[in-house]
């Protein structure tokens, strides 16, 4: 009945003891503040179980942290973890930013201040549904940059930019050792299924990154995630919505979930995922009672994709996650209160925990019972019930407890329980979006549609152009125009059999004019499946990332739609958008988007016409983009309508309107679920992409049943409503008058009904 013996018993652990010993010798060159065992991590000599969660620096505001790190600390955590955001921090080569969203240092000193530790993932590539996985997109132009792999220009960046930022923080006293709260760091993310798709290369890849990161000498330990074969210091940890029966690769290191699901992330076009707190707690409770000594929320706040940071496919704005501290850094309830109780319950059987290996007997079907048992005397026992609808009854040393369906008891001292996962006790909060102030006074000015005679076009060329390599993501938008000439003969013209326009484009949304006037819109399917799927998406890790298109694997979109033509030279003018770059796949530097054809005419005399070799003219961005119609000084290089001139369902449309802070504290957004979809800023700043016209596809439940194994499609809300509707503005964005607030939108919208509401919950 013994699955793992007390690690202080004698019985075939002298080995490990010894390797433990010799291994700590090996990798701790500064000193070994923090070291670790099989039973986890010894910071300053105390053994610990380190309950940590995810908090993105740049997805709140710096005057958000305080209050967000505070709360982590009131919850019971002590540890946060964050990834580095390199595209953030270089947007150029060699242009750094470490201000505003972008303060990592100002951000761990606050952690270190709230009393908590920090795990670094450096990454420098992060994934985490942000542009391009954290990767900045001019790297991709360096000749001969391959990513993840072992390709020279590509490991001198990321050596470079990983360096960078250990100087930084060793500068600044920031890592453990050095009376900083970083406790320990990670390179790269899931590298290991990259590794097993590329084979050698990836392998060579992994060897030397890792002997890059333990040359840093951080005086703290890495690690890798999903990764098995991660060399020798490096912890390879799990990432999901459960890790019960993950084990690192070596016996002597710790167990650890570097991403406890805590949710999900929405889609613009997808519903929003939520995770019941019950079984979030029980996926915690069942790793711990199997020997997991760390384990990370992943989001323990999600917070916002401001600006442009969203990556493909279409990763909405708000990145909620469903986590236990909203969007807005309000609790959310039950989760937030649920997960403290589960905190203040692991703390009570630490003891326990950090000094033996449980015990493990089945006293039933479906039930399980894990006991801690210390040389000094102090026990912890876990009683579970995994049977997904009926509760039982465990008897435990005499007594009898009465567990309800897929849920475990704790008893820190192995008589009373003090927490059942199932067992809620906080109350649930309703959360509520107030209307505040009297609406927005707005004034519009809507962009001509560009065509292939504008005298700003930025070049003419046979042929079509990737849209990236020409906007390196400067914006969202890319121009293609071109003309066609209708001889007056055309059948079509009299029989009034409109001709066929046929775009293929490599994504993401696409607009067509003909004339200057709107003729039609198209954006990429959303591929929701994550885990079935039609034999021609590809699936990365798991996740589907596209269909093959021309040999590559990204989005497509195929716009086919009867178009009107004059006899003469008619315009035909493409606006493609990126909507973020993919943030999860292979071979980053292969990735396209936009129109690269073909684009053909059928229903002519002659046939079809062929248009993809003709000459193309391109614009990078809007007209407002380069006039900075976002700031107050560039918006007065237009003329603006206003009153009934005020342009409303007008596609290409750019408004305006100033308005003083509502009163109070209550976190702010913006109701845009008048409009279609486009970018919103307030006083300079990007609040991010809004898309509302883009309504939730796919299967909702009213009821979720906390009961059984959960992925994030179990249970799903907000079906047929827009994706997102609210759109967060941080307090600390606003002056108490005069703010000045620009949308951008694409489709056409009534911005009479855009509203600023507040966030309570109660
Ligand atoms: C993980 C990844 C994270 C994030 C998460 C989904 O696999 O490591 O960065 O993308 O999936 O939210």
């Amino acid at each position: 009945m013994y699955r793992m013996r007390n690690m202080l018993g004698t019985r075939g652990h002298i080995p490990v003891l010894f390797m433990v010993v010799l291994f700590s010798f090996v990798y701790c060159p500064v000193r070994a503040t923090v070291s670790y065992d099989g039973k986890g991590f010894i910071i300053n000599g105390v053994r610990r179980i380190l309950i940590s969660g995810s908090i993105h620096y740049p997805r709140s505001s710096p005057e958000m942290w305080p209050d967000l790190l505070q709360k982590a600390k009131d919850g019971g955590l002590d540890v946060i973890q964050t990834y580095v955001f390199w595209n953030g921090h270089e947007p150029s080569p060699g242009k750094y930013n470490f201000e505003g969203r972008y303060d990592l240092v100002k951000f761990i000193k606050l952690v270190q201040q709230a009393g908590l530790f920090v795990h670094l993932r450096i990454g420098p590539y992060i994934c985490a549904e942000w542009n391009f996985g954290g990767f900045p997109v001019w790297l991709k132009y360096i000749p001969g940059m391959e990513f993840r792999t072992d390709n020279q220009p590509f490991k001198e960046a990321m050596q470079g930019f990983v360096e960078l930022i250990v100087d930084l923080l060793k500068l600044e006293k920031l890592f453990e050792p050095q009376g900083g709260p970083i406790i320990m760091s990670q390179i790269e993310n899931e590298f290991g299924p990259v590794e097993w798709e590329i084979g050698d290369p990836g392998k060579a890849y992994t060897k030397w990154m890792t002997q890059m990161a333990i040359g840093l000498n951080t005086g703290v330990p890495w690690i890798m995630c999903k990764q098995e074969d991660a060399p020798d210091p490096i912890i390879d940890t799990c990432n999901g919505f459960y890790c019960e029966n993950f084990h690192p690769n070596k016996p002597y290191k710790p167990k650890m979930f570097t991403e406890v699901w805590t949710g999900w992330y929405t889609q613009f076009g997808g519903p929003v995922p939520r995770r019941p707190a019950e079984d979030l707690a029980f996926a915690v409770t069942r790793f711990v009672q199997n020997n997991g000594s760390f384990f990370n929320y992943y989001m323990y706040h999600g917070g916002t994709n401001f600006g442009r940071t969203g990556a493909g496919l279409f990763v909405a704005t708000s990145y909620d996650y469903d986590a236990p501290l909203d969007e807005y850094g309000l609790v959310n309830e039950p989760k937030y209160g649920h997960l403290s109780g589960l905190h203040r319950a692991i703390k009570l059987a630490e003891p326990a925990l950090v000094s033996s290996y449980p015990i493990v007997t089945w006293p039933g079907k479906n039930q399980e019972v894990h006991v801690f048992r210390s040389e000094t005397g102090a026990c912890a026992a876990f009683l579970s019930n995994y049977d997904p609808q009926f509760s039982a009854k465990v008897t435990f040393l005499n007594l009898q407890y009465d567990l309800p369906p897929w849920s475990i008891s704790i008893l820190p001292d192995c008589k009373n329980v003090v927490y059942n996962t199932a067992t809620v006790r906080s109350p649930s909060l309703q959360t509520n979006m107030i209307p505040v102030g009297s609406g927005f006074s707005w004034q519009s000015y809507t962009e001509e549609i560009a065509s292939s005679d504008d005298s700003d076009t930025v070049a003419a060329a046979d042929g079509m152009w990737e849209q990236i390599n020409v906007t390196r993501d400067s914006s969202d938008y890319l121009w293609y125009m071109t003309e066609v000439n209708i001889a007056p003969d055309e059948e079509f013209l009299r029989n009034g059999k409109d001709p066929v326009v046929t775009v293929m484009s490599a994504g993401h949304a696409l607009h067509i004019f003909i004339n200057s006037e709107l003729s039609g819109t198209r954006a990429t399917t959303l591929l929701r499946p994550r885990f079935s799927c039609l034999p021609s998406c590809l699936k990365f890790s798991g996740r589907v990332i596209g269909t093959v298109y021309g040999g590559l694997a990204f989005p497509k979109l195929t716009y086919s739609n009867s178009v009107k033509l004059r006899a003469g030279i008619n315009k035909i003018s493409l606006l493609s958008v990126a909507v973020g770059l993919p943030n999860v796949g292979l071979h980053f530097e292969k990735w396209n988007a936009g129109v690269l054809g073909p684009v053909s005419l059928s229903g002519l005399n002659e046939g079809t016409r062929d248009l993809t070799n003709q000459t193309w003219f391109y614009k990078v961005g809007m007209k407002g983009e380069l006039l900075s119609l976002n700031t107050v000084t560039g918006s007065s290089s237009v003329e603006w309508e206003d009153g009934p001139l005020l342009a409303s369902k007008q596609p290409l449309t750019w408004y305006k309107a100033t308005f003083d802070a509502p009163e109070g504290n209550d976190p702010l957004a913006l109701d845009m679920s008048s409009m279609g979809k486009g970018e919103i800023w307030v006083n300079g700043e990007g609040v991010g992409r809004h898309w509302p016209g883009y309504t939730a596809q796919g299967s909702c439940s009213s009821e979720c049943n906390y009961a059984g194994t959960y992925n994030q499609k179990k249970c799903q809300v907000n079906c047929g409503q827009p994706s997102q509707r609210w759109y967060h503005v941080p307090r600390s964005w606003l002056k108490s008058s005069g703010n000045f607030l620009v949308v951008f939108e694409e489709w056409g919208g009534d911005p009479d009904r855009i509203s600023m509401v507040r966030r309570t919950n109660n």
